[in-house]
């Protein structure tokens, strides 16, 4: 496995080249661009891994998949009043389609979405954000995973379209919280730092969902959320990748993307260089290569 995990990163790395590392958030335009990293956990605990895989970087939207997962715990189909679950085919901070569709946001994981999952957490406990935290450190099994400090600076100093996204979900009734509260949770999310090899392990819930006791395993949501990352995970580009890699993923502009595979593995991919629709280049290109060999 360890062979075949360095195989495909010698295939993926050059793609990077294809890509640019995200500036619409300064912060992560600091990232290195030549950054690799090809991580994978097995649903019975073996762990193997190539590159970076112990170096965190901005987790920025795979965020969103997690807290997904609390606000169908925490809320149950409550949640489904306010978001759908349709594939928007827009990129993922679109504002047209939020005023079109008089606010109530395609699926969870466009930003539009994620703002309303972030709004209703915080609505239902004012402690969402270390609640997150403290998810996501259990999921891990790493208790120092947190927030970077200039991400979540850089993220509230350039974050208008954000904001705008909140205001017309609130001039639509769709947001319980104030707006400002609402996108400074969002962010926060956002600004989490892991590596790859923490994500991997964190997904473990959506592979194997019967283990664990953490607040995301309780329920029987995994199928759920495994088909809202096969339709939804990489915006308008989620069914090229359903084509091309075949497996649920969440991808984040920091350069990461995560899959699992039900009853066999979780894997993240991490290359910071991004392509048009906001999706790591060589991150893809390593879970291409991953699939093909193992499912
Ligand atoms: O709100 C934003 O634009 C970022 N914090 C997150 C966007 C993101 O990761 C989209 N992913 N591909």
């Amino acid at each position: 496995m360890r062979d075949l995990l360095d195989r495909i990163a010698t295939t993926a790395r050059p793609h990077a080249a294809q890509g640019k590392v995200a500036s619409y958030i300064p912060a992560l335009a600091e990232a290195d661009p030549d950054a690799f990293a090809l991580a994978l956990v097995t649903a019975d605990g073996e762990e193997f891994s190539t590159g970076q895989a112990a170096q965190p970087f901005s987790i920025q939207s795979i965020s969103k998949l997690f807290a997904l997962a609390l606000g169908m715990e925490w809320l149950g189909e409550d949640l489904w009043e306010r978001v759908g679950r349709e594939p928007s085919g827009m990129r993922f901070n679109s504002l047209i389609q939020l005023e079109t569709e008089r606010g109530r946001p395609r699926n969870p994981f466009i930003n539009a979405g994620a703002i309303v999952t972030t709004d209703a957490l915080l609505h239902a406990r004012s402690d969402y954000a270390e609640a997150l935290l403290a998810e996501l450190r259990l999921l891990s099994g790493n208790p120092d995973i947190q927030r970077d400090a200039d991400v979540h600076r850089s993220e509230i100093e350039t974050g208008d379209l954000n904001r705008a996204m909140a205001y017309v979900l609130k001039a639509h009734g769709n947001l319980r919280c104030d707006p400002m509260a609402a996108t400074e949770a969002y962010f926060g999310a956002c600004a989490i730092a892991m590596s790859a090899l923490d994500l991997a392990r964190a997904a473990m819930f959506l592979v194997t969902p019967q283990t664990g006791d953490a607040a995301c395993h309780a329920g029987n949501n995994a199928q759920r959320l495994r088909a809202i990352m096969r339709t939804c995970g990489l915006y308008d580009q989620s069914g090229e990748f359903a084509f091309s890699v075949g497996l649920p993923g969440k991808s984040g502009v920091g350069g990461g993307v995560l899959v699992v595979q039900p009853n066999s593995f979780a894997a993240c991919a991490w290359s910071p260089p991004l392509d048009r629709f906001g999706n790591s280049v060589a991150g893809q290109v390593a879970l291409e290569e991953l699939a093909k060999h193992l499912c």
